[in-house]
C-alpha cells in the first residue's frame, strides 16, 4: 500500500474548508495565520509560499511578514508581542531556520502558546509530553494521520523513530506513546541503528540521509513513514530506499507526495483549532 499524502491532504483541506465556510456563516469571522519569514534561505521561501497558498485556498486569512537576514532579535520579538495581542490573529509561525543573531529558544518562548500553530513553544511541548491537550507539531501530526489510515489501533506496536529533533523525532515519540506504542528513538550516536529498525512495526525516519533505510532494515508487514527530503542529482528522494522497500512492507509513504502535503494540511488544521479555541 502506497500512502498517498497528496490525496489525504486534499481530503483534510476539503474538511477544513467546509468548516471555515460554516464558521464564517455563523460568526462572520475566519481564522488568520501570520508567518514571519527572515532572510533569503531558498527552501524557506518555497515552504512559506506553499503555506500561504494553501491557507488562502481553504479560506484562512494569510499574512507573511518578511524581514531581511540582518533584522535584530528585538524587532522580531516586538512584532511577536504585537501579534500575540492582536485579536484578529489566530496563529503565528516563525519559519526556521533563523539567522545566527536570533535565538530560536527566545522566539519559540515568545509566541503565545495559544497561537503557536507549530507547537514548538515549551508550554505545548510540555503539555504533549504530559499527555495533556496541546497543539501538536504539524509534521508528526501528519505522520500519525497517515499511520492511522493503515492501522486504527496502535496499542502494543513497536515504533522506531530515526532522528531526535524537536520538529519531528521527539514529538513523534510522544504521540506514539500516547497511542500505547513501545517507542525507540535512534540517532547518530546509536550503536546499531539497523538492528533497532528491524524490530519496528512502525518506522518513522526524519534524518535527511538519502536512501538510508534498505530492504534488510525493515520487517514485512511494517508501516514506513519517510519524512526525509533529500536532493540526489535533480531528483528528490526520502530517507528510505523506496524501490527496495516498497514491495516488502505493508504501507509506505512516497517522497515527494507522502508526508510533505500532510504537514501543510495539519498547519491549516492547527490554525483552525487555535481560532476555535479563542
Ligand atoms: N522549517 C522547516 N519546517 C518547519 C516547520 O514545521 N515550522 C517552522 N516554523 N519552520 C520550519
Amino acid at each position: 500500500m502506497i500512502l498517498d499524502g497528496k490525496k489525504e491532504a486534499a481530503l483534510l483541506r476539503e474538511e477544513i474548508k467546509k468548516e471555515i465556510i460554516a464558521l464564517k456563516k455563523k460568526k462572520n469571522k475566519v481564522p488568520s495565520l501570520t508567518v514571519i519569514l527572515i532572510g533569503d534561505f531558498a527552501p524557506s521561501q518555497i515552504y512559506v509560499r506553499n503555506k500561504e497558498k494553501n491557507s488562502k485556498e481553504v479560506g484562512i486569512n494569510s499574512e507573511v511578514i518578511k524581514y531581511s537576514k540582518d533584522i535584530s532579535e528585538k524587532k522580531v520579538l516586538e512584532k511577536i508581542e504585537e501579534l500575540n495581542n492582536d485579536n484578529n490573529v489566530s496563529g503565528i509561525l516563525v519559519q526556521l531556520p533563523l539567522p545566527a543573531q536570533i535565538n530560536k529558544e527566545k522566539i519559540t518562548n515568545a509566541i503565545n502558546p495559544k497561537k503557536d500553530v507549530d507547537g514548538f513553544n515549551p508550554i505545548n511541548v510540555g503539555n504533549l509530553a504530559s499527555g495533556y491537550e496541546s497543539i501538536v507539531p504539524c509534521t508528526p501530526l501528519g505522520c500519525l494521520y497517515l499511520i492511522k489510515k493503515v492501522e486504527k489501533d496502535l496499542s502494543g506496536k513497536h515504533a522506531v523513530i530515526i532522528g531526535r529533533s524537536n520538529l519531528n523525532g521527539k514529538p513523534m515519540a510522544q504521540l506514539l506513546l500516547k497511542e500505547n506504542c513501545t517507542v525507540t528513538i535512534v540517532h547518530s550516536k546509536t550503536k546499531d541503528i539497523k538492528n533497532e529498525c528491524q524490530k519496528a512495526d512502525i518506522l518513522v525516519t526524519a534524518v535527511g540521509v538519502a536512501n538510508l533505510v534498505k530492504e534488510d532494515w525493515v520487517k514485512e508487514d511494517s508501516i514506513i513513514i519517510d519524512v526525509g527530503i533529500n536532493k540526489v542529482g535533480d531528483k528528490i528522494v526520502g530517507d528510505v530506499d523506496f524501490d527496495q522497500v516498497k514491495d516488502k512492507v505493508k504501507a509506505i509513504t512516497p517522497v515527494p507526495g507522502g508526508v510533505g502535503p500532510m504537514t501543510i494540511a495539519c498547519l491549516l488544521k492547527n490554525t483552525l483549532d487555535c481560532f476555535k479555541a479563542h
